[in-house]
């Protein structure tokens, strides 16, 4: 019986993917962190392959594995593989729709906080031997008003999470009804622009695609209150990360966290760092023990699915 060999990218849930390889139809791959190097090298195995957001399947990494057959993103986002050129080349991809969800929507609202309370800051300064009580004086997140752009599953969750520090939420999205919100007082607003006028707190929840592309640029930062401050924790390139930098060194905004770059790993190089008003995460939204559970337990059983029972589940199209 022919093996499938499964090639296993970026950090993910080891235990899941070592109970795989003891079916004898696989065999996996399951280093927790195969480097890029490693990856090249051993892809032109792969018949199925799970991915985080660290690898980027573009057309020719894809023509240079000839037996690949199945792409799991193993989470949500698929912006990171060429889906037109899986297409061309007969690969399948699925996600993980939901699994990390919860993880996302909590580092969303971490972010908030932190930003609005000065946390990193007041920490750094402690472990350098300070205490600047007065420096770090900071503002409530309790009756203000947020504003929610995207409110697919990830918005609407932290919509949930919120309601228990009496806000007003906003949401913009172009699909989802107030009707269709299980929540009172959440109320949809017409466009991104009357979020960014009128919302205190301001949280990116959009896929990145054709209309979310430098979405956040210069003109709706400046349209921002001085005294708001944004999160994104959906996807680099939504946000125009030079024009943040500008609006933050002009005080059109109080503040702003960023856990995902138009370039990942951030270079060195960037104009975001030693901003202090800016928070920087490595893209952890789905960093959690129990998200990786659920995303890994979700890709185990797609990946049973498609190469024993020939079920393709959760396909993400062109
Ligand atoms: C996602 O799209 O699910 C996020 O990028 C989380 C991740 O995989 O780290």
């Amino acid at each position: 019986m022919s093996k499938s060999f499964i090639l296993v990218c970026d950090g993910m849930d080891k235990k899941l993917f070592s109970e795989l390889s003891s079916n004898p139809k696989f065999e996996v791959y399951p280093e927790a962190k195969n480097s890029q190097e490693t990856i090249a090298e051993i892809r032109k195995k792969a018949h199925g392959m799970v991915i985080r957001s660290a690898t980027c399947p573009d057309k020719e990494f894809l023509q240079d594995c000839p037996n690949l057959k199945y792409i799991i993103r193993a989470g949500e986002g698929t912006d990171n593989i060429d889906k037109a050129a899986c297409a061309e080349l007969g690969i399948k991809v699925s996600n993980t729709p939901g699994a990390n969800n919860n993880s996302a929507a909590e580092h969303a609202l971490a972010l908030m906080m932190t930003v609005l309370r000065k946390t990193a800051l007041a920490n750094t300064s402690m472990h350098s031997g300070k205490w600047e009580k007065a420096s770090f004086t900071g503002n409530e997140l309790t009756n203000k008003t947020i504003g929610i752009v995207g409110f697919g599953r990830i918005g609407q969750l932290l919509a949930k999470r919120l309601i228990g520090f009496d806000p007003k939420i906003l949401f913009f999205d172009p699909i989802i009804d107030t009707h269709s919100v299980p929540y009172d007082n959440i109320q949809k607003v017409h466009s991104v622009e009357d979020i960014f006028k009128s919302a205190d707190i301001i949280s990116i929840h959009t896929p990145l695609n054709n209309h979310t592309r430098n979405m956040v640029n210069y003109q709706l930062l400046s349209s921002m209150k001085s005294n708001a401050i944004l999160v994104n924790a959906a996807r680099g390139n939504i946000v125009v990360e030079e024009d943040l930098v500008k609006a933050l060194k002009e005080g059109k905004l109080k503040g702003a966290a960023l856990d995902v770059f138009s370039s990942e790993p951030l270079a060195e190089t960037s104009p975001l760092l030693g901003i202090e008003n800016l928070v920087l995460t490595p893209h952890l939204g789905g960093s959690t023990d129990e998200a990786q559970f659920r995303v890994g337990e979700m890709a185990v059983h797609q990946l049973n699915e498609f190469f024993v029972n020939g079920n393709l589940l959760n396909e993400v199209k062109a």
